[in-house]
């Protein structure tokens, strides 16, 4: 094999020996590796690329707010607006054990929820890691694992020293969160739209989520009454807002990315059919990841981004999500790799074939990379070597470091232009308000919540300081259970029972 552009490889001697060789030494500094001055080039190059300046964000912003009116108006819209059928706020006094089953992006949890009231309660809960394998399985067997992971939680914790306390024939309110878009007729009901974050279980796009649920809780004969289907974002609001009740809008940065937020229903124009009094209010799902798909009219998408978008189960799909959320930065910043070690800028000499494997970098070492404290920056040494067997100088750990804060600031910048546009439509910038968020990347990025509030102040100046986001309660967990509660409540006291 000849040597490689970056140095390393087998040689035949004319004698007819092999040589394998390999460039690097263990000294840092004597590493092969591009000019610092070559590094400084490629840099202001993706800095171009990744960077968005206030007059873009506020383009973003004006047409992302056109797109939320137009969901609310009309039925099947790239950006949907969906109606949740959770009316107005919790009054912070809702009470009770409730039950909880949330599949989200990442991992089943099954909890138990005891509201005190008073904005306070007491969660225990079971996490369970989803497979590729499950992702991808027969929808039906999907729902069938969360019915048996919530029959093993039930009978786990019953019995004389359990928490749970079911007396026979006694049945308990289940929430079920599920975090996928989903057009509803009624709470208790959802059609799968399309699956995100990667899923693709076969038989459940244009399905009733809620009845082949049903479908598995039945078949493990469960003490429960499924009483709510909700999103997590409508969770999260609703859980934030029984405990900061100036909370107006709910977001998550995770392995996906949407917003939920309380609207009138009288601007609601696509239910008007319904007959629902227009002084109430009701919580909007938007399914904002979907900003842009399809068309890709406004969002800056570079070469990478195509790259991730094309190579996904869903192309076209979900277009403003795979430029923030969790489950795509990792893979952009690993494609930036592997463009910079083909143009023998990183890694000379090296055996990079680890980092070249597809989806090899998770998005919370990039995390952790950007946050790598000291000056040496240690923790990106570990990270490359441990996890891609690969030594870097300081001048490529510091490039590294500046790809990975190129790629989280963009992805902060751009959730900006969508809490701009719900903040621009309801008018909250002059009174304010609170936005609750969740999600791996809120939580653990560094400097994401600082991001976004620099985004807001570029797109509105400085009346943006009003709008303050904060780390939300558990929505896919206790507002799922608040939410069986208000529902309770309400079909309890004889209001629109049939939905
Ligand atoms: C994806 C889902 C959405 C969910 C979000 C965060 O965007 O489509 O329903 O709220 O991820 O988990």
């Amino acid at each position: 094999m000849p040597l490689s552009r970056r140095g390393s490889g087998t040689l035949t001697t004319p004698g007819g020996q092999h040589l394998a060789i390999h460039t690097r030494t263990q000294d840092d500094e004597t590493l092969p590796h591009a000019t610092k001055r070559t590094m400084a080039d490629h840099l202001r190059r993706l800095e171009t690329l990744f960077t968005l300046t206030p007059q873009r964000l506020r383009m973003i912003t004006h047409a992302f707010r056109e797109t939320l009116d137009l969901g609310l108006e009309k039925k099947e819209q790239v950006v949907p607006m969906i109606p949740t059928f959770v009316f107005g706020w919790p009054t912070g006094q809702e009470k009770g054990d409730y039950l909880a089953i949330d599949l989200g992006g990442t991992n089943l949890r099954v909890c138990l929820v005891h509201l005190q009231g008073q904005g306070k309660f007491e969660v225990t809960q079971s996490k369970y890691r989803l497979t590729e394998e499950q992702k991808q399985d027969e929808g039906q067997k999907l729902f069938d694992f969360c019915a048996e992971s919530l029959k093993t939680f039930i009978d786990s914790n019953s019995g004389e020293d359990g928490i749970l306390n079911i007396e026979p024939g006694q049945n308990l309110p289940l929430g079920f969160t599920f975090s996928y878009p989903c057009r509803q007729d009624s709470i208790d009901h959802g059609v799968l739209i399309r699956w995100t974050k990667g899923f693709g279980a076969p038989n459940t796009e244009g399905h009733n989520v809620a009845e082949m649920f049903q479908k598995s809780l039945d078949k493990f004969e469960l003490p429960v009454t499924l009483t709510a289907l909700i999103n997590d974002t409508t969770g999260t609001l609703i859980a934030s807002h029984y405990v900061h009740p100036d909370t107006r809008i709910a977001c998550i940065f995770g392995t996906g990315c949407n917003a939920a937020y309380m609207e009138h229903v009288k601007d609601v124009p696509k239910i008007k059919d319904l007959g629902i009094d227009g002084d109430l209010d009701m919580a909007i799902n938007c399914e904002w990841g979907a900003f842009d798909s399809f068309e890709h009219e406004h969002l800056p998408r570079t070469k990478y981004d195509i790259i991730i978008d094309e190579s996904s189960n869903k192309p076209a799909e979900q277009a403003f999500e795979k430029l923030i959320s969790g489950r795509y930065l990792g893979e952009i910043m690993r494609l930036v790799i592997c463009e910079l070690i083909d143009d023998g800028i990183l890694f000379l000499g090296q055996n990079t074939y680890k980092v070249e494997v597809p989806n090899a970098l998770d998005t919370a070492l990039v995390s952790l990379m950007e946050s790598d404290p000291t000056d040496e920056l240690l923790m990106i040494i570990g990270i490359m070597s441990h996890f891609f067997a690969l030594e870097t100088t300081l001048a490529e750990r510091q490039f590294l470091r500046a790809i990975a804060r190129l790629i989280g600031r963009r992805a902060a910048r751009l959730s900006a232009c969508g809490i701009g546009a719900i903040v621009g439509k309801m008018g909250y910038l002059e009174s304010g308000c609170n936005v609750g968020c969740d999600g791996s990347l809120y939580n653990k990025y560094p400097g994401f919540a600082g991001r976004i509030q620099e985004g807001l102040v570029d797109i509105y100046g400085e009346k943006a300081r009003n709008i303050y986001t904060h780390h939300a309660e558990d929505g896919s967990g206790v507002g799922s259970a608040i939410i069986a509660a208000m529902t309770k409540a309400r079909k309890d006291a004889g209001v629109y029972v049939h939905l």
